[in-house]
């Protein structure tokens, strides 16, 4: 579903009269710089991006601000996150659509647009600033039920997993973000626990706050729930499949000579884009119909000192770009 950015706009307008609320914070988009480059924006003639994963913004308003010819299709699957792209790109409205829907779905929903190709796609996923202070969970401070839905509308919250999942099934699951063995053992006994005792953990806060009380966790520096809450969210939103599927779908899109870029900002995320990359440089079999990419950084790009000192929370992000040659 296109949105139109002016309509937005004025609701949104309406809605912070409404209610008092001023100021919201964005979410810093990472290694612009290097982004603009390996999509070579400021090269492109009238070219089209997709920006896969919009979020608040900030890497389109970055697109849209180096080239006046280039023209951005966004795609976010949180519709509040769109609300908050489209106030804020409003005056490029006249080289910006905004797409409600999953990157997953990008070739099907650039159709709709009549868009077949495109010069560069950008893919920055996991969660934005502006997400984490929806209080819908994401944060271990929320007093909020713990829904973690990227999009409102689908069906599983981290509530409904914490209910009905067994306790080996939790551990798996918080094994698979990188927590020790035994932590995430103990971690999902005491949730099954708590479960049995009380009915259920009714918010962010009482999950990291149990999580907490648990003696002789090794979180390090982080906090002990980090990867637990890390792991429910991925769940939530299939981000892993979501992210392989995205790169398909942006290669697809893309035309010959055309760009993908993929941030990632932890292991799993970043071994996901290196295998599907993998997969992609591979030439096609006899009869099968697929795109096929060269891939442009041998090892991922990092962000700069002054930017890693600047914005913490681009400190993890890597950078891995390719380009379409088939
Ligand atoms: C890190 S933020 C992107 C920030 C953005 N680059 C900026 O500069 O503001 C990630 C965004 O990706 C969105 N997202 C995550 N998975 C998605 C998917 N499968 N399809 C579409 N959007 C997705 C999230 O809703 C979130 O808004």
């Amino acid at each position: 579903m296109a949105i139109d950015l002016q309509w937005l706009k004025r609701v949104i307008e309406r809605r912070k009269k409404e209610s008092g609320e001023e100021g919201i914070r964005l979410h810093p988009p990472a290694m612009v710089k290097e982004v603009l480059e390996f999509l070579r924006v400021g090269e492109l003639g009238k070219g089209v991006v997709v920006d896969m994963t919009v979020g608040t913004g900030g890497h389109s308003l970055a697109i849209l601000q180096a080239n006046p010819r280039v023209e951005v299709i966004g795609i976010d699957r949180d519709a509040s996150s769109l609300e908050v792209a489209a106030e804020r790109l409003a005056d490029y409205a006249d080289r910006v659509t905004l797409i409600y829907g999953d990157m997953r779905d990008a070739q099907r929903l650039l159709m709709q647009l009549g868009v077949e190709q495109v010069d560069g796609c950008l893919i920055d996923p996991g969660l934005s600033l502006w997400q984490m202070d929806s209080k819908r969970g994401f944060s271990f401070l929320d007093d909020a039920p713990l829904d973690m839905r990227m999009d409102r509308a689908s069906q599983v919250t981290a509530q409904t997993l914490l209910q009905t999942l067994s306790a080996e099934e939790m551990e798996n699951l918080f094994v698979q973000a990188g927590e020790r063995r035994s932590d995430a053992r103990r971690i999902a006994q005491a949730i099954v626990k708590e479960r049995s005792r009380s009915g259920g953990i009714p918010t962010a806060k009482a999950l990291a706050e149990l999580v907490t009380q648990i003696k002789g966790l090794r979180g390090g520096r982080i906090h002990p729930a980090t990867k637990v809450f890390m792991a429910l969210r991925m769940a939530v939103n299939e981000e892993i499949d979501s992210l392989r599927l995205g790169i398909w779908e942006g290669s697809k899109i893309l035309k010959k000579g055309g760009r993908l870029v993929v941030l990632t900002y932890q292991s799993l995320e970043d071994k996901t884009v290196k295998e599907t990359f993998a997969t992609l440089v591979q030439p096609p079999e006899r009869g099968e119909e697929r795109p096929m990419l060269r891939i442009l950084t041998k090892d991922p790009v990092r962000p700069s000192y002054q930017e890693r000192h600047q914005n913490p929370r681009a400190r993890s992000c890597k950078l891995r770009a390719a380009e379409r040659v088939k």
